[in-house]
């Protein structure tokens, strides 16, 4: 028996909500899980890049790939331990990029293995497991379920999330540069200590962020798309990201532009029809440093993760 899982990318922190904020996106991956019939064959991963674009090299295809290490968490909830197992793992999301590719795989490893195993575990037990793995929820959350969320991880490992509807006129841009960024590195570079004032600002941000969706108040998520936790100490990671930011202040329909997730994509949320003026910003800026880079403007993808008949 096989099961596959049809898994959207997803985009975490929407500026100020760090760790907790969420949105998916319709660019996906499928994660196929099969029992495989001959016994001692072990565990067989096999990756395979949709876009032949990808540095999939140096992707673990053992025991330590993240997806075998959630189906093991999985079955080990059940007191099992997965044996003989092929995942194959069909990617079309950009890796390293800050658009949830872990996330996705994640969560497609668990749903497929799940509905092998007979669905023991239900959607609580799953978005636990696959925020485990991952150290924070804002991705795995809105994999599993589609469109915005706010998630919290909780100390005892269960996850709180709450899904909004967002509004239709206001598109996303997603600007995703020619280089990875992994997130461990992205996150090293964040003191683990911040100043109050921070912290504060963060705070109204990110409550002004979620009343803004709920209201679809423009100027107000005009206002609320800044954070002073984690962009800041980023920036250097991400050449142009500054000089993006600044210029795209000055373009009528944009609400504001920050770090994909850990990045280094960029984000933009706008909305009307000026797309292509936005584009030429982006992209001519970081052509100036020698750097390429994809631009697409997307829907938000309502819809979570999917499996397959
Ligand atoms: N919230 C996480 C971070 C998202 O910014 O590090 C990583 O995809």
């Amino acid at each position: 028996m096989k099961v596959s899982v049809k898994v959207p990318a997803t985009t975490a922190n929407l500026g100020p909500g760090f760790d907790c904020l969420g949105l998916a996106l319709p660019i996906y991956n499928t994660i196929t899980v099969e029992e495989t019939i001959m016994p001692g064959t072990g565990i067989e991963i096999n990756i395979i890049d949709e876009t032949n674009e990808q540095d999939i090299i140096s992707i673990p295809t053992d025991e330590n790939n993240i997806v075998y290490k959630a189906i093991e968490l999985l079955y080990n909830s059940i007191g099992q331990t997965p044996d003989e197992l092929k995942i194959t793992i069909n990617t079309h999301i950009p890796i390293a990029r800050g658009l949830g590719s872990s996330a996705a795989v994640v969560v497609g490893g668990l749903l497929a293995a799940n509905k092998l195993l007979g669905s023991p575990a239900d959607e609580a037990a799953l978005l636990s497991i696959a925020s485990e793995i991952e150290g924070h929820p804002d991705n795995v959350t809105p994999a599993i379920v589609g469109g915005f969320v706010i998630a919290s991880f909780e100390e005892d490992g269960s996850v709180i999330y709450r899904k909004l509807p967002w509004p239709k006129d206001w598109k996303i841009t997603v600007c995703i540069p020619d280089y990875e960024l992994a997130t461990d590195i992205a996150r090293s570079v964040i003191p683990k200590d911040i100043p109050l004032k921070d912290a504060i600002f963060n705070l109204k941000h990110s409550a002004m962020l979620v009343e803004a969706v709920n209201s679809q108040d423009k100027e107000l998520m005009k206002f609320a798309l800044n954070d002073k936790l984690h962009q800041p100490y980023r920036e250097k990671l991400v050449p142009g990201m500054k000089e993006i930011k600044d210029a795209l202040k000055h373009e009528e329909n944009v609400l504001g532009c920050v770090l994909s997730g850990a990045g280094p994509s960029l984000l933009v949320v706008s909305y009307g029809n000026n797309l292509n003026k936005i584009k030429e910003i982006i992209s001519k800026t970081w052509l100036d440093l020698n750097v390429k880079s994809q631009i697409y403007t997307l829907d938000v993808e309502e819809n979570g993760a999917v499996i397959l008949e």
